[in-house]
């Protein structure tokens, strides 16, 4: 596979055409952003790291029976995937009480959730991704009934997976987002990425976080708490 045309950058990923119709090549950019976009840093050695990170759980969650767009991992910080059609949804499933949901109802830091919560928000950079919840996703004809439904038994068997993937490393999965897209043959697949960008991982021992807070929170250097995460899986595979 060779990468073409750049289709269009986000975040902190490029997105671009490949020879083959059906797959896209993602890289992974040395960048941090908090804010939806507001505060931008570029943070060196960050995307090889969210790469090995998600390729790493994209695999193995892939073996665990979850349909995924990823393919494979061509070089350091790039992702062949398949193409998807992506739901405009940001699905958010919080296992403890922390970030938003703890400033939105003064919930003490990490109360427990069981079941967890499932939270969605309408990806709209005009809206400022708000929250959605079901009945306006129906309403709106964001997706349908049953796909919302497959959505949220597959967030929740990753959570499952990802919640005793990181206890064996000493790490509380807090809670997480998810984006998911339909494939050319309509098939759900979980898309996006999965790294600390995207998760909050606390560690069972010190309570330090090891995810993308330390830079929303000003903690200090986002590279080396990344690299101990990724150290950490590769070492208990
Ligand atoms: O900020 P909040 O508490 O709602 O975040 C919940 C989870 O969703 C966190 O793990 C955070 O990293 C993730 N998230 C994300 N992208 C967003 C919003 C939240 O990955 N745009």
């Amino acid at each position: 596979t060779t990468k073409k045309a750049v289709l269009l950058t986000g975040k902190a990923k490029r997105v671009s055409t490949t020879d083959d119709p059906e797959l896209l090549w993602v890289e992974y950019l040395d960048q941090a952003t908090a804010l939806n976009g507001k505060r931008k840093e570029a943070i060196a050695g960050k995307g090889k790291l969210n790469l090995q990170i998600s390729a790493l759980l994209f695999a193995e969650l892939k073996a665990a029976g979850i349909p995924t767009h990823f393919v494979s991992a061509p070089d350091d910080d790039s992702m062949i995937v398949k193409r998807a059609q992506m739901l405009p949804l940001e699905v958010v499933l919080r296992n403890y009480a922390s970030g938003h949901f703890e400033t939105k109802f003064h919930v003490e830091h990490m109360r427990p959730f069981t079941p967890a919560i499932h939270e969605y928000y309408f990806k709209s950079d005009a809206l400022d991704d708000p929250f959605i919840n079901n009945d306006q996703i129906l309403a709106l004809g964001i997706t349908d009934a049953d796909t919302l439904a497959t959505v949220r038994h597959l967030t929740d068997r990753v959570n499952e997976l990802l919640t005793a993937r990181f206890a064996g490393i000493g790490i509380t999965l807090v809670d997480f987002k998810l984006e998911f897209g339909t494939l050319a043959d309509g098939s759900l697949v979980l898309a996006d990425e999965l790294s600390p960008d995207n998760f909050r991982l606390v560690d069972k021992d010190t309570g330090a976080s090891l995810d993308k807070d330390v830079f929303r929170k000003h903690e200090g250097d986002l590279q080396p708490v990344y690299a101990e995460v990724l150290r950490r899986l590769q070492a208990s595979k």
